[in-house]
């Protein structure tokens, strides 16, 4: 099972001078309990606008999608090894790389974004679910989400009734009509 999971406004607005429009303590809460354990597929600009020190999202592998996967493999050094980073130069290798991980250990894929990787994996056609945080109204920024075709359907799973900033979206490929 391969799940994208993104943040986006009213306007699918995702990013603004590489890094999210917003903070919501609660939507990353729940994106760190989600993706604990699993695989993180991410394009170059996304991994290096982590938050934090190390260049890596702990207790998660973290595979980076660039044209150039030889000239980050020094910011390998001093990483804990499981976590990566590990660089591929295209959506294909990195999923390959996480089906043959997940083979081993059991754990779930995530892609993580930003705007071409989304895109990348949505016409590759490897992505099985999509868990979308509808944040309310919209901001300023300059990263968008592709456009959700009619064949995602997507029901409630989660709303943040404490603060109704958002509501989570679990959205799987609607049945073929018979
Ligand atoms: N709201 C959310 O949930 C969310 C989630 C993630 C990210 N974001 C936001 O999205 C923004 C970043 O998105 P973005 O679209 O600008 O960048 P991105 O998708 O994170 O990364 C783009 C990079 O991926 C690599 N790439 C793209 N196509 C490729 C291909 N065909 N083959 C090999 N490598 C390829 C290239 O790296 P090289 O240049 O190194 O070759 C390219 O520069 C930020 O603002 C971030 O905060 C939002």
């Amino acid at each position: 099972m391969i799940t994208l999971i993104v943040a986006m406004d009213e306007g699918h607005l995702i990013g603004r001078g590489n890094e999210l429009p917003w903070h919501l303590s609660g939507d990353l809460r729940r994106f760190r309990q989600i993706t604990m354990g699993g695989v993180l597929i991410m394009g170059r600009k996304t991994w290096q606008s982590l938050p934090g020190s190390k260049p890596y999202l702990d207790g998660r592998i973290n595979c980076v999608i660039t044209r150039d996967p030889a000239k980050y493999e020094s910011s390998t050094d001093g990483c804990d090894e499981e976590c990566g980073p590990f660089f591929f130069d295209s959506i294909e290798a990195a999923v390959a790389f996480s089906r043959e991980t997940i083979q081993k250990m059991t754990r779930e894929i995530f892609i993580m974004g930003g705007r071409e990787i989304y895109a990348m994996a949505l016409a590759s056609g490897v992505v099985d679910r999509m868990l979308i945080t509808h944040v309310k109204g919209t901001h300023d920024g300059d990263v968008y989400f592709p456009e959700i075709g009619d064949e995602w359907v997507g029901r409630l799973d989660y709303e943040d009734k404490r603060e109704g900033l958002f509501e989570v979206l679990d959205y799987v490929r609607r049945p073929k009509e018979l």
